[in-house]
């Protein structure tokens, strides 16, 4: 059985990582798809790969901190399916690693920007889109560090705690309307970002492991998995959730 059979599903951040890795697997359960990252030639390559897999897709460029570039991305969805019943927000970006005084405050700023500020504005046109098509489901993508803190992670840890307060009450918004709205927060995915970080900061995976209690960073597809389930009609009476993709990281 597919899971999201002919659903239409809009991924953010699709070009790398865990996006890429969400496009693959929601592409596996049968779903329409509309792409977007600000990263177009990658995207192309991702849009390939869906197609490849059976997929009816589009990649937009987009991006996520531009209000008219995601506005422009849910019409094209609309215009290209009729509809849009599901959404991955997934782009995101790191940040330097410092402690808080060390942050640039340019630095800062687009960390919400893209992160917060970014998740907001896809919400903002993609729960208008769902109303006119009597619901939907929409899975943001937050962390670990949207629920515990983190040394060097300020500005990241408050944009991803940030997303977990948006879900919260856009959840409780657009709940009789039928648009359901939840968090996945996972913890470390072996993604080039990680990839970055541990090629900078040797000896950081050991760290980040002996914390972990399965031990082991998590695979793009094992978030995906999570966010399938969001999607899907089997999670139809769970909205306003974060739900830890963390290996029990946030269990201790
Ligand atoms: N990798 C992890 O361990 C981990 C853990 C928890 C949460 N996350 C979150 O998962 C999401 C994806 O991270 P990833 O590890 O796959 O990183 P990644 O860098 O591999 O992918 C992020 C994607 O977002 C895109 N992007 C960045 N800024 C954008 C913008 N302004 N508009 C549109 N697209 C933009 C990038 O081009 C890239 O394709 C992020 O929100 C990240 O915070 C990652």
């Amino acid at each position: 059985m597919s899971m999201l059979n002919e659903k239409v599903v809009m991924i953010t951040g699709a070009s790398s990582g865990i996006g890429r890795g969400a496009a693959l697997a929601v592409a596996a359960e049968g779903a329409r798809l509309v792409l977007a990252d600000i990263d177009a030639s990658a995207g192309e390559k991702v849009l390939i790969e869906v197609e490849t897999l059976g997929s009816e897709a589009i990649f937009v460029a987009t991006d996520v901190t531009d209000a008219t570039q995601v506005e422009r991305l849910v019409n094209a969805a609309v215009d290209r399916f009729g509809r849009l019943d599901c959404a991955f927000n997934n782009a995101g970006i790191e940040g330097a690693m410092s402690p808080l005084g060390d942050i640039d405050i340019g630095e800062f700023d687009q960390t919400i920007a893209v992160n917060l500020r970014g998740v907001f504005l896809c919400m903002k046109y993609q729960t208008s889109a769902m109303s006119k098509t009597g619901g939907g489901s929409i899975v943001n993508n937050s962390s670990v560090m949207g629920l515990v803190g983190a040394p060097q992670v300020a500005a990241y840890s408050a944009s991803k705690f940030g997303v977990v307060g948006m879900t919260y009450s856009a959840a409780l918004d657009y709940a009789e309307k039928g648009i359901r709205v939840n968090a996945v927060c996972p913890g470390g995915v072996e993604t080039p970002m990680v990839a970055e970080i541990l090629r900078d900061q040797p000896g950081v995976l050991e760290n980040i492991l002996a914390a972990v209690p399965a031990k082991r960073l998590a695979s793009p597809k094992e978030v995906a998995q999570a966010v399938i389930w969001l999607c899907s009609d089997l999670s139809s009476f769970v909205t306003g959730s974060a739900l830890p993709v963390d290996g029990g990281y946030t269990a201790q």
